[in-house]
């Protein structure tokens, strides 16, 4: 079935889509492990709990705040689903920091701008960052057996939501800018100018997130587990494969995220030219 991106046919199917892979659970009744005191203080010592705490009630009250405005009924549903799950999300985050005494403040959230939809493109951008690249670090945490796989098992459930949010939103995009009649170069350069902005945001969060932990400490033990033979080269295939697992739980005739694949591919390619010619460079020195 090749349905075009801009119809109300498509629109019916990706919305569709995402509406009935909805999976229903309350994050307070999730099989929380019972964690060891060395994983309780691996988990309390983690620098990020409160930057995620805050980032998905940020994204709860955004999607919340656009789902009004959005004018057609059937992806107006689509969008309060998502908002709803999102908002669950800083639950379940909520029910970790209180069931493990992880220490975390609340935040005030900024003032949206009165273009909710602007806002929603730019949070849809930066998920699709941050889910490119939570993927290859997820894989990491999880080999390194950080934690018990139960908590690991519970972070997979919020990964897979995540990965169903960025598919409807490039889907979303797709049948938006269709329908603004949009040519393909106007829509690639869009996507670039989005994708840095969602960049320097989330170098402005780990910056922050230095901040917060100064004093603190994830202390070095903590980050050699997760970065004892860390390549960046594995990073990138890392995201690059998960990327494409993740991907294939999805209906192929749905959109995906194609820039930020392309590029990690094209970064592989470099980087193995590079390894490939380093050890003539080095005896040509
Ligand atoms: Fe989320
Ligand atoms: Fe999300």
């Amino acid at each position: 079935m090749k349905l075009r991106a801009g119809s109300d046919d498509y629109k019916a199917f990706f919305c569709r889509q995402f509406i009935d892979t909805y999976q229903d659970y309350d994050p307070e009744t999730l099989p929380w492990p019972d964690l060891t005191e060395a994983e309780l203080a691996r988990l309390r010592g983690v620098p990020f709990w409160q930057e995620v705490y805050h980032t998905e009630r940020r994204a709860g009250a955004i999607v919340d705040a656009f789902t009004p405005q959005v004018t057609d009924p059937v992806v107006r549903e689509a969008v309060a689903l998502q908002g709803m799950e999102e908002m669950r999300h800083a639950k379940l985050i909520r029910v970790m920091i209180d069931r493990y005494g992880i220490e975390a403040t609340e935040q005030p959230l900024e003032q949206f701008p009165a273009d909710l939809e602007t806002a929603f493109i730019d949070f849809g951008f930066g998920e699709c960052l941050d889910a490119f690249l939570g993927f290859g670090a997820f894989k990491t945490a999880r080999e390194s057996e950080f934690l018990p796989s139960g908590m690991f098992d519970i972070f997979d459930v919020l990964m897979f939501e995540e990965t169903r949010h960025i598919v409807f939103f490039i889907n979303y995009m797709a049948w938006r800018e269709k329908q603004r009649g949009h040519i393909r170069p106007t829509r690639a350069l869009k996507s670039a100018w989005f994708y840095g902005r969602a960049l320097r945001r989330l170098l402005g969060m780990v910056r922050r997130g230095q901040g917060v932990n100064e004093g603190k400490d994830f202390s070095v033990t903590q980050a050699e587990m997760f970065l004892e033979g860390f390549s960046f080269r594995q990073f990138v295939e890392d995201c690059y494969r998960e990327n494409a697992r993740r991907m294939s739980a999805f209906d192929p005739d749905l959109m995906q995220p194609r820039l930020l694949p392309a590029v990690a591919d094209l970064a592989l390619r470099g980087l193995q030219l590079w390894e490939r010619r380093r050890p003539r460079l080095k005896q040509a020195a």
